[in-house]
């Protein structure tokens, strides 16, 4: 029997709720919506499915402002609905793993609709509150990374209260223990529910600095950036007692049967991230790893970016690996479509846990948003900054009438041009479509532990082609991947000579190497050797 546990094989798939099938004709997704569509994730082939918030919200930032921590917005459907989708997922061998969003609460929260009530009020010291700086203005300079200061001035007690986001979302006061104790009563809700575990959203931020310092200028910003940009957060962020927090969470979750999974939303360098494994290996689980995502596209970053992490991974931790989510470019607009597939390889053949932002597996591009329907506040409160997130979460197109299948109303956000052809029913009928390759990907993951649970060696970099080997007992299976357009002619000292067992070309799967690869422009390849 395997001691691993299951979520070091898996495949995480995220599900952005409002874009991914309306069941009501509102024009926004829901969770009988993916309810409808759970046969296709299982058919797909993910393991389990992270869904972001679906709690109480005014939505001034779409469910990341959450009102009530143990109940399900009516925009998303009920409880009830709720229940029926972890059983419908569960039938089908698929986990459901929440979002919990515990930096910040809504400002309609009660908990802060009672702090802000009166510098008395019992909740006050739930959130951060401090009296104007010298002259009146706000209390430091840290900056809110949804543009403009952190700190909102309250008429009503004559304080600010502290926002890493938007003003609509307050930081909870995380040195309180009442805090904590009520947040983890939360958790074990939705555990006792048998939810799969957690995405933790910016957990990195959850401490600041007691002594509110002002944080370091950042001598490298330039003028036209986003404003987060103007600080290095030295003291607002990654402090060393957020630590401490993650191991109260990972310890609440040990609490229920079945490994449930603690997944950290951190945005740090490989070197920092690690440390969010816990001391002794007692914090998250998977501290999400996005530094592929701003990687230089070539052979040689990419493998010293692989190279780095796999040096500072603790022992005994498991790397986890992203592409994309909702909050950032495409990776077919990031890429462009071609490299997208070699992209979606090299993300399902990397050592470690991989998430797969819905809609990647279709190739969808960034969704040009028209300024009327601009909805993201990030991209509202700082214009020009590149900083709006509509394009990348735009709804997925089932099939190919006008509204894709996805509403019988009107799409909250565009579903943009060529909608049709990108359509899962689309794909499902064309054995080249990025639908087609992305679940021979999973399958053949499944298939293999080698690219699950193997060890990972680099085999070569040559220009612009990247190779590695993934070894599984004795098993072991060359990855070869050509980040270029050009086709290239690779011959690696050990020798590759085997059989393509799968490509991004289809046609070429099954075909034969010798000694020598020839790789078209924009391939992929997996090679089992003779
Ligand atoms: C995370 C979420 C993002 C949200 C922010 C504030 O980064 O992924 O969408 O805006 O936290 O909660």
């Amino acid at each position: 029997m395997s001691t691993t546990p299951w979520w070091q094989a898996s495949v995480i798939y995220e599900i952005y709720p409002r874009s991914f099938q309306d069941s009501d004709g509102d024009g926004v997704g829901d969770l009988a919506g993916i309810l409808e569509r759970a046969d296709y994730l299982a058919w797909l082939g993910v393991d389990a499915v992270w869904i972001c918030p679906i709690y109480p919200s005014p939505m001034a930032d779409f469910g990341y402002d959450v009102a009530d921590y143990t109940g399900v917005d009516p925009l998303f459907g009920t409880m009830a609905d709720f229940d029926h989708l972890v059983a419908a997922l569960h039938e089908r061998g698929i986990r459901l793993i929440l979002d919990f969003v515990p930096n910040h609460t809504s400002e309609k929260h009660p908990w802060f609709q009672e702090a802000r009530a009166s510098g008395e009020s019992p909740r006050r010291d739930w959130y951060l509150w401090r009296d104007p700086g010298p002259g009146g203005g706000p209390p430091n300079n840290w900056v809110s990374q949804a543009g403009g200061s952190a700190w909102t001035f309250d008429e009503a007690t004559g304080q600010y209260y502290y926002h890493a986001f938007l003003k609509e979302q307050p930081d909870l006061n995380w040195r309180n223990p009442t805090v904590r104790r009520a947040m983890y009563d939360a958790l074990r809700f939705w555990l006792a529910k048998g939810v799969g575990g957690f995405r933790v959203d910016v957990l990195w931020h959850m401490i600041k600095d007691a002594g509110f310092r002002d944080d370091p200028l950042n001598p490298s910003y330039v003028e036209g950036e986003p404003d987060f940009r103007r600080v290095r957060p030295v003291h607002s962020a990654d402090q060393p007692e957020v630590h401490e927090i993650a191991r109260e969470m990972r310890a609440v979750l040990e609490e229920y049967p079945g490994e449930r999974l603690l997944i950290g939303e951190i945005y740090l360098s490989v070197e920092r991230l690690v440390a969010y494994y816990g001391a002794d290996r007692d914090g998250v689980h998977l501290p999400f790893n996005f530094n592929l995502m701003w990687a230089p596209w070539r052979p040689a970053a990419i493998l010293a970016l692989i190279e780095a992490y796999e040096a500072v991974l603790p022992a005994g931790c498991w790397p986890t690996w992203v592409l994309g989510n909702h909050d950032q470019a495409r990776v077919a607009s990031r890429l462009g479509r071609a490299q997208a597939r070699v992209a979606m390889v090299l993300l399902l053949t990397l050592r470690g846990t991989p998430t797969l932002y819905n809609g990647d597996e279709l190739g969808l591009e960034n969704v040009p948003i028209p300024p009327e329907r601009a909805r993201d506040p990030f991209g509202l409160n700082m214009p020009g900054t590149g900083q709006g997130r509509d394009p990348q979460r735009t709804p997925i197109p089932w099939d190919q009438t006008a509204t894709a299948g996805f509403t019988t109303g009107e799409p909250w956000l565009p579903l943009g041009d060529g909608h049709e052809s990108r359509s899962v029913e689309a794909q499902k009928a064309d054995p080249e479509s990025m639908l087609a390759l992305t679940r021979a990907l999973l399958d053949l993951r499944r298939r293999e532990r080698a690219l699950s649970l193997g060890d990972w060696h680099t085999l070569a970099v040559a220009g612009d082609v990247l190779a590695f080997v993934r070894i599984f007992e004795q098993r072991r299976l060359f990855v070869v991947l050509n980040l270029d357009a050009v086709p290239k002619n690779v011959r690696f000292e050990e020798s590759l000579s085997g059989r393509i067992e799968l490509s991004t070309d289809p046609k070429r799967t099954h075909d034969h190497v010798g000694d020598r690869l020839e790789l078209d422009g924009d391939e992929a390849v997996i090679i089992v050797p003779r």
